[in-house]
């Protein structure tokens, strides 16, 4: 179901959450880190969350909008999707920067990430917290039925799914 399923999406992103706030941890104590996996967990972002995570919510966001009171403020979760994926990319880049040898201070990299995390932790609460309860309260049955519909097919996840892709496998494992 479209709304679970969102959930879910949401407790596995909480859990790279949590794994990106492991690694800052250890960076700030300046511990060895692999930074493969912050890259992988940005990857998996940006192949999965904001091409099939953000446009299943935008297309329940849309159709509520358009149908009920906005009470919430749900119509700015479509520009915080935007920033959102800008955000990622910003951050992609100095992840591949510190791969890359780069000279980057870690204070500079640690801050980043600290601001990447917070923001990625903020969007989902809004919408844990406020957006979604709000939502399930007020479409009906009929509403999600329609919405269901327009929802084709079920995506494969690469890292939480039932097969796990060969580029998330060391992450998967580091879960
Ligand atoms: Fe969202
Ligand atoms: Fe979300």
């Amino acid at each position: 179901m479209l709304v679970a399923s969102i959930h879910r999406d949401h407790r596995n992103i909480s859990r790279l959450l949590k794994l990106l706030n492991q690694k800052l941890a250890a960076i700030r104590d300046e511990k060895p880190v692999n930074y493969g996996l912050i890259r992988d967990t940005v990857l998996y972002l940006q192949e999965y969350a904001e091409k099939f995570h953000h446009p299943k919510e935008d297309l329940i966001y849309h159709y509520y909008i358009s149908h009920y009171q906005d009470h919430e403020g749900v119509a700015k979760l479509d520009a915080e999707h935007e920033a959102l994926s800008a955000l990622t990319s910003e951050f992609a880049e100095s992840v591949e920067m510190i791969l890359m040898d780069a000279v980057v201070p870690l204070d500079v990299f640690a801050d980043k990430l600290t601001g990447f995390v917070e923001h990625q932790r903020n969007h989902l609460e809004l919408e844990e917290r406020a957006v979604l309860p709000a939502i399930e309260k007020t479409l009906t049955a009929d509403d999600w039925n329609y919405l269901q519909s327009q929802w084709e097919e079920e995506e494969l996840d690469p890292l939480f799914g039932e097969q796990v892709a060969v580029r998330f496998k060391e992450l998967a494992a580091a879960l």
